[in-house]
């Protein structure tokens, strides 16, 4: 690995991120997560137990490693204190080495019973969100009306905000008699949590900087895929920050030349939760046989993911908009015992067949997926270690996978355990 390297989601999220970067963590000095908030569930295993993490960074169980959370995220702090209760009885302390930024916005009550009201309005066209207040929460960081951080250190400005927000969000907010919306309750339980996140909080921008010059190795961890961007995934269906590189630089203040390298994380096949198009998904036996055997089940909302083949034209888009240089396959050992497995290479359209997509990315709901299809493998690869060890058809796979992407390939991960990983 490169000293300093962006990991990112190269499909619709759960690509395995959390995993790649606990374990690429162990040779970084400093894990820093740039965007997204608690919709977001990095798995990691920690002596064989299972820690799901929403917003504090992948690498925070190796306990020598300082983490940050950047002013991209949207922090819900009920949320993290959550996680931190979660780490605590793991016996892994975050003192003195989790870091918030001062401008980062916060998530909340309200936003997550706006995200609730909305999402039911929408009906059946509804984007599918994790509830957790994510597009309410940001909407309000453009709007510039959102608290931040730093406002829980001035409480005459929180409270003027808050009186704001009942100006504003009279609709949802006048009459509700939800906890979510009772601003006099809300603004009570932020000034106490003001004290325990106060030594946590400062300028991640600068810190980074001071990290980068005395020569430390930076992690930075993002959070979705790259289908999920607000700008270059499947609008409206995606979520509403950048999860691509763009959402590094801003998201933490760092300038383009803190970076040495980027990997893009890829699961062997596709996923997505809720709504919105999907090429290439399964709703037959293999789609639920991806899903069992994948345990494709949502790690923040528990919902079922939608599963189907590797998708090559969308991972083309992903890796064009994040400038991969290597890719991180994960879950290889979930494609073990298929006979074929198909990889989609171009798309139908309008009697035409592309090999980018659309710019119109809406028009995936009518494309129809043109595939290749390659020859499965008898024998597992779950839990190896090894390059060498793969089954010919699975190095194929692997193989064909980078160089239709045109990348490197940074490591193959083999199961859901740290060791279960082929370092290239
Ligand atoms: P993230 O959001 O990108 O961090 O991914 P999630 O944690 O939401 O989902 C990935 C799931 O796959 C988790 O349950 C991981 O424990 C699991 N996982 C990660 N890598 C592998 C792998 O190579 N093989 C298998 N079988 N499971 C994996
Ligand atoms: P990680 O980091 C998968 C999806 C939701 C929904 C859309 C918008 O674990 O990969 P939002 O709550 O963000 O407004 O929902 O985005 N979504 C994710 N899907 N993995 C995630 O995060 C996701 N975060 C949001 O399911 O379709
Ligand atoms: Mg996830």
């Amino acid at each position: 690995m490169s000293k300093n390297t962006i990991v990112v989601g190269c499909q619709w999220g759960d690509e395995g991120k959390g995993k790649v970067v606990d374990m690429l963590a162990e040779k970084a000095d400093v894990i820093a997560r740039f965007q997204g908030g608690a919709n977001a569930g990095h798995t990691i295993i920690t002596k064989d137990k299972k820690l799901i993490l929403h917003l504090i960074p992948s690498g925070v169980t190796h306990e020598d490693k300082i983490c940050y959370i950047g002013n991209g995220v949207v922090l819900d702090l009920f949320g993290i204190m959550e996680e931190l209760e979660a780490l605590k009885s793991e016996g892994i302390s975050t003192k003195d080495r989790l870091f918030i930024s001062s401008a980062a916005n916060l998530v909340m009550p309200y936003h997550k019973l706006i995200d609730e009201i909305e999402e039911k309005k929408r009906g059946g066209d509804g984007i599918g969100t994790t509830l957790r207040g994510i597009g309410p929460a940001y909407r309000d960081k453009i709007s510039r009306c959102g608290v931040r951080m730093a406002d829980l250190y001035a409480p005459e400005r929180l409270k003027k905000k808050l009186e704001y927000q009942k100006k504003i969000k009279g609709e949802y907010l006048t009459g509700s008699d939800d906890d979510r919306a009772n601003l006099e309750k809300i603004y009570d339980d932020m000034i106490k949590l003001a004290p325990i996140f106060k030594p946590c909080i400062t300028n991640v921008s600068i810190d980074l900087e001071n990290h980068h010059k005395a020569g430390k190795s930076i992690l930075y961890e993002g959070a979705q895929g790259a289908m999920l961007d607000i700008d270059l995934g499947t609008y409206p269906f995606a979520t509403s920050s950048n999860t691509t590189v763009g959402g590094a630089l801003t998201g933490l203040g760092i300038g383009p030349k803190m970076i040495d390298e980027v990997v893009g994380i890829v699961k062997a096949y596709t996923t997505r939760v809720g709504g919105g198009p999907f090429p290439t998904e399964l709703v037959d036996d293999s789609g639920n046989r991806l899903r069992e055997a994948g345990c494709e089940y949502g790690a923040t909302t528990g919902r079922p993911r939608r599963c189907g083949w590797l998708d090559i034209v969308s991972l083309k888009h992903a890796c064009r908009i994040n400038g991969v240089d290597k890719i991180a396959i994960t879950k290889l050992d979930v494609l073990d015992g298929f006979d074929k497995i198909k990889v989609c290479t171009g798309y139908k359209l309008n009697g035409e067949t592309l090999s980018e997509v659309p710019l119109d990315l809406s028009d995936l709901w009518d494309i129809k997926p043109v595939y290749e299809e390659l020859d499965g493998w008898d024998k597992p690869t779950a839990g190896l270690t090894k390059f060498e060890d793969l089954p010919e058809n699975a190095k194929k796979y692997v193989n064909y996978m980078a160089d239709s992407l045109n990348v490197g390939i940074a490591l193959v991960s083999t199961g859901p355990k740290r060791s279960d990983t082929i370092v290239l």
